[in-house]
């Protein structure tokens, strides 16, 4: 099989590292949530995080950003070890582009301050500079016509297309997306999966958590597997979605197939 010429390297094997979860711990009181977790993500992969709720996949998620804390084991990006604190932490929050459930627009900015408040303020760019790459970036997603509204007057679909021009707006070297489609009414899933597919095209390293298993089909390189904190298994989304092997995996998309 070839790969689609836009979407350059191929098995995840022959890519190289890029983010790297070795042997990684995390705790909440007495729950164990993620359990000696080992994850390579390959450069301009695309890796789909599936599991039932309470599996981890938020707190991966917010471990590699380092919006949480980990005990023990390593996460490396590119090759550094996540920093703890200071300029570095804010430049590893630059390089990790994160897309949540609910879109956390400022209320009282323009689309367009939204996504240009970042660049301004943590890259340092001038205001024409990032009003004219806000304005490039508007119009990848599809919503440049509102730029200069605020986002209560925007719907779910177009303010989640905004979050992920924000996010791009700092030229992340990663991207990771929680669960980005599932406070959204049914007709907007679309619209915004398609952003995301052409992201993944264009060969942007991306982790997304999501139940979505058409963009999985579409575009994910690899569906990981988690359930109670572990990586229960791994494969490309055709192989996981026509023959799981395991009982957990079977048992999780009977549940999801089923309605
Ligand atoms: N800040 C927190 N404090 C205590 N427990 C938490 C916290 N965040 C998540 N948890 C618990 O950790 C487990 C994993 O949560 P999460 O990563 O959000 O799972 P998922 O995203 O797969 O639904 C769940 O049991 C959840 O209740
Ligand atoms: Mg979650």
């Amino acid at each position: 099989m070839t790969e689609p010429e836009t979407d350059p390297p191929g098995p995840a094997q022959d890519r190289r590292p890029f983010v790297v979860l070795d042997h990684v711990n995390k705790h909440f009181g007495e729950l164990h949530v993620l359990k000696d977790v080992d994850l390579t993500i390959g450069e301009g992969e695309v890796v789909v995080v599936i599991g039932p709720s309470g599996s981890g996949k938020s707190t991966l998620c917010r471990a590699i950003n380092r919006l949480e804390t980990i005990e023990s084991g390593t996460i490396t990006l590119d090759g550094a070890p996540l920093p703890a604190e200071g300029k570095e932490l804010a430049q590893l929050r630059a390089d990790v582009g994160m897309v949540f459930q609910s879109f956390n627009l400022f209320a009282h900015k323009t689309i367009r301050e939204n996504v240009t408040l970042g660049p301004i303020k943590v890259r340092g760019l001038a205001r024409a500079e990032a009003d004219k790459r806000a304005d490039e970036l508007l119009e990848r997603v599809g919503v440049q016509a509102q730029a200069d509204k605020y986002p209560a007057q925007l719907s779910g679909g177009q303010q989640q297309r905004v979050a992920i021009a924000r996010a791009l707006a700092m030229d992340p070297k990663v991207m990771l997306f929680d669960e980005p489609t599932s406070a959204l009414d049914p007709e907007m899933i679309n619209e915004v999966l398609d952003v995301m597919t052409s992201l993944a095209k264009s060969g942007m390293t991306m982790i997304v958590v999501t139940h979505e298993m058409g963009f999985a089909r579409r575009a994910a390189d690899r569906v990981v597997f988690m359930a109670d904190g572990q990586i229960v298994e791994q494969a490309t989304p055709e192989e996981f979605f026509t023959k799981p092997t395991s009982d957990r995996a079977k048992d999780f998309l009977s549940k999801i197939l089923s309605h």
